[in-house]
């Protein structure tokens, strides 16, 4: 990459948040907010944030769902798994997560995003434009991702055929203070969804 752009200024809109919402939203008032999934792969980020965008679209409520396979296939399909990649891939994501919610959507984010530090300055992209941000831990043991194995990672991470595998041969740095935690190594799918639509409630953003 070069070192970035020079004589670039930030333009301002006219039109804003609520205007937005007043076209889009079947709810009243804008929504816009970013929930990001953290977790081991296989710990169920993209089962139930993919659940959650279908209850969502369900109740009205204008969401889409950014994940890591498939940002990887387009937007993202440049970087790999090294720190440094894996480091651009959340800052890329963040931003576009920021320009979703600032549309108005609840965008569901669901990426391992395994260092602390590149999801607290997902946190602060968020932040730095008044837009709320939601870390939700997807919580279950290594063991159980690995049996669940539903894309052979981990099997083949073991024979040494995947370099970097996250819990293997490369890091997961746990939340230290997630905005939710799911436990989705014992709870079903459904129930994990329904903690999240609990705890949408609590914080406004589901009617
Ligand atoms: S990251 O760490 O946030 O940049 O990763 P992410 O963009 O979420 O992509 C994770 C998905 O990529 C597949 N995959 C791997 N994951 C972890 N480590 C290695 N080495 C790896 N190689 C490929 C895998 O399908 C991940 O999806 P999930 O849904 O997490 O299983
Ligand atoms: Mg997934």
């Amino acid at each position: 990459y070069s070192t970035g752009s020079t004589n670039v200024t930030m333009q301002e809109h006219t039109v804003g948040r609520d205007q937005r919402a007043d076209v889009i939203g079947r709810h009243e008032g804008f929504r816009g907010c970013t929930i990001w999934f953290t977790g081991l792969s296989g710990a169920g980020k993209t089962t139930v944030s993919f659940a959650l965008e279908k209850a969502l679209t369900q109740m009205g409520i204008p969401c889409y769902g950014l994940d890591g396979d498939n940002v990887r296939h387009g937007l993202c399909k440049n970087l790999g798994f090294s720190k440094d990649d894996r480091a651009e891939n959340i800052r890329r994501v963040a931003e576009v997560a920021k320009l979703f919610a600032d549309a108005g959507m609840v965008t569901l984010a669901s990426f391992i995003s395994p260092f602390r530090v590149d999801r607290d300055s997902a946190r602060e992209i968020h932040k730095t434009s008044g837009l709320p941000f939601f870390e939700v831990y997807v919580d279950a043991p290594l063991e159980v991702c690995e049996s669940r194995d539903p894309k052979d990672l981990y099997k083949k991470a073991r024979k040494g055929q995947v370099q970097g595998m996250t819990g293997i041969d490369s890091a997961y740095e746990p939340p230290v203070a997630a905005d939710l935690v799911l436990h989705s190594g014992k709870d079903s799918a459904e129930e994990c969804v329904n903690n999240v639509l609990e705890f949408l409630v609590r914080e406004g953003v589901v009617p």
